[in-house]
């Protein structure tokens, strides 16, 4: 009922707006960390659209995620000047050093990992964050920085 509740007052709160399915999903995942995957059938019926909809949207921006993040999340930086300084094989290492890719969790949900386009620490890339914590010239060694 908890779930249900929250989520009939973001809906009610976004009533007034046109297409107010993005507005209403931030919010959602704002207070729920994800989008649970029970609130979507009550977001449908609220909007009027399928179920499948909904999903397909929360799909399709990565920015929503639709399971509960890791302990950890990772973000490494993606953007031009980190890919000039080797980004995409630090990239490549974390991953395999994770068995996951972008936007997945390790299956003992520990970590977290997210592309990120610039993270405004361009002279010092690779640029990476953990757990909001900035840290540059970033290598596979990154990895140790989520073991816990
Ligand atoms: Fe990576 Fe700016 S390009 S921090």
């Amino acid at each position: 009922a908890d779930l249900s509740d929250r989520i009939a007052e973001i809906l009610e709160a976004h009533r007034s707006l046109e297409g107010p399915l993005l507005p209403i999903l931030h919010d959602v995942q704002a207070a729920f960390g994800h989008i649970p995957q029970a609130a979507v059938p009550q977001i449908a019926k609220a909007l009027n659209l399928s179920k499948a909809e909904v999903h397909g949207v929360v799909t399709f921006y990565h920015d929503f995620r639709d399971m509960p993040a890791g302990r950890h999340v990772l973000k490494l930086c993606r953007a031009e000047a980190c890919q000039a300084m080797g980004a995409d094989r630090v990239a490549g290492a974390v991953k395999a050093a994770l068995g996951i890719d972008w936007h997945e969790t390790t299956p003992d949900g520990r970590v977290t990992l997210e592309p990120v386009f610039c993270l405004g620490l361009c002279a010092c890339g690779p640029a990476a964050m953990v757990d909001g914590r900035l840290v540059g010239r970033c290598d596979a060694g990154i990895v140790a920085e989520v073991a816990e």
